[in-house]
């Protein structure tokens, strides 16, 4: 079982993606691909500054558990990619780094997550502030039922970020503005956000993240409901978000995950499997599960 975990692939780093050749064979149905209990993270999962620290984090719903034993960081600025077959935890882990999963009753979530030192399950820490610090970006955009310029206004105001009006608009323009969005939407403020097309929402939804200055930004397949042009917008937003924030995206597209991240981390039934630099999981992986799900034979 163990040499499985010490494979080096042989995928030439050159093919086309997600074009490649199988070079590994994976598990028949029935049979385990690798030693259930005792695995561990191939690739680079640590860095030297982390901006979230995560250490054997395990979660569950009920009695199933949907995320095992993951430990990885996430550097300040960097951008990381979230990959995996559907189920295999992704959408749970994120949303963890956010206790998103707070509101699901049957969750439970084990283990040591630190944003900047601090861990973010301890009772002392407060869960308003901390989703105001690390943002969240949904698959389908979510505009709330109130205009344009409310829906970024919002966020500032309950956080108590401004007291005067003319404050709020430049936060509402700056915002809009990142998010790529203020030209389209300038004229009309005072129309519903529901009133904009899917991708312009989705940039109304990052605006209105981006409003309260997070540290983080977590995007749950932030392009799946999009258009290409939408999505190549969002994509671009990313790149100079990254600038500025750090980001982690979870996405079934694995061209989006090569063009818009720095590192990839690929799960497989609820485990991280390897973490490497982003071109390095698409040309060379390590680990032949990543293997294969790049070279599309399970997903
Ligand atoms: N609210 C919930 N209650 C019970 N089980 C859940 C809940 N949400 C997720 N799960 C289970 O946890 C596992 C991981 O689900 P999750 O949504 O995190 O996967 P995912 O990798 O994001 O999948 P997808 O790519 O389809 O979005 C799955 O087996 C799923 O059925
Ligand atoms: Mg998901």
């Amino acid at each position: 079982m163990h040499d499985i975990l010490e494979h080096k692939s042989r995928v030439s780093p050159k093919v086309d993606l997600p074009f490649m050749a199988p070079t590994h064979p994976i598990a028949e149905p029935g049979q385990r691909p690798f030693a259930a209990d005792d695995y561990q993270t191939v690739g680079s999962p640590f860095v030297d500054k982390a901006k979230f620290a995560m250490r054997d984090v395990n979660v569950f719903y009920g009695e199933k558990q949907a995320v095992v034993n993951v430990s990885l960081d996430i550097a300040e600025n960097e951008v990381i990619a979230m990959i995996g077959p559907s189920g295999c935890g992704k959408s749970t882990f994120l949303r963890c780094l956010n206790r998103m999963n707070d509101t699901i009753e049957a969750c439970r979530v084990s283990g040591s997550i630190q944003l900047d030192g601090q861990e973010i399950y301890s009772s002392k820490m407060d869960v308003v502030p901390l989703r105001a610090r690390v943002g969240m970006v949904f698959q389908k955009p979510n505009p709330f039922p109130k205009s344009i310029y409310e829906n970024v206004a919002y966020g500032p105001k309950i956080h108590g970020l401004v007291n005067r009006r003319v404050d709020l608009d430049e936060i509402v323009e700056t915002s809009l503005r990142r998010a790529g969005l203020w030209d389209e939407v300038k004229d009309r403020l005072d129309a519903p956000g529901t009133s904009l097309s899917g991708g312009q929402q989705q940039r109304l939804c990052i605006a209105r993240t981006i409003a309260v200055s997070p540290e983080v930004i977590l995007m749950d397949e932030p392009c799946s409901a999009l258009d290409p042009i939408a999505t190549a917008k969002i994509e671009e937003l990313i790149a100079e978000l990254s600038e500025n924030y750090t980001i982690a995206i979870v996405t079934h597209s694995m061209q989006q995950a090569a063009r818009v991240s720095h590192r990839t981390a690929y799960f497989h039934l609820g485990k991280l499997i390897e973490v490497n630099d982003t071109q390095k999981v698409f040309t060379t992986p390590d680990h032949p599960l990543t293997e294969a799900y790049i070279t599309g034979r399970f997903g």
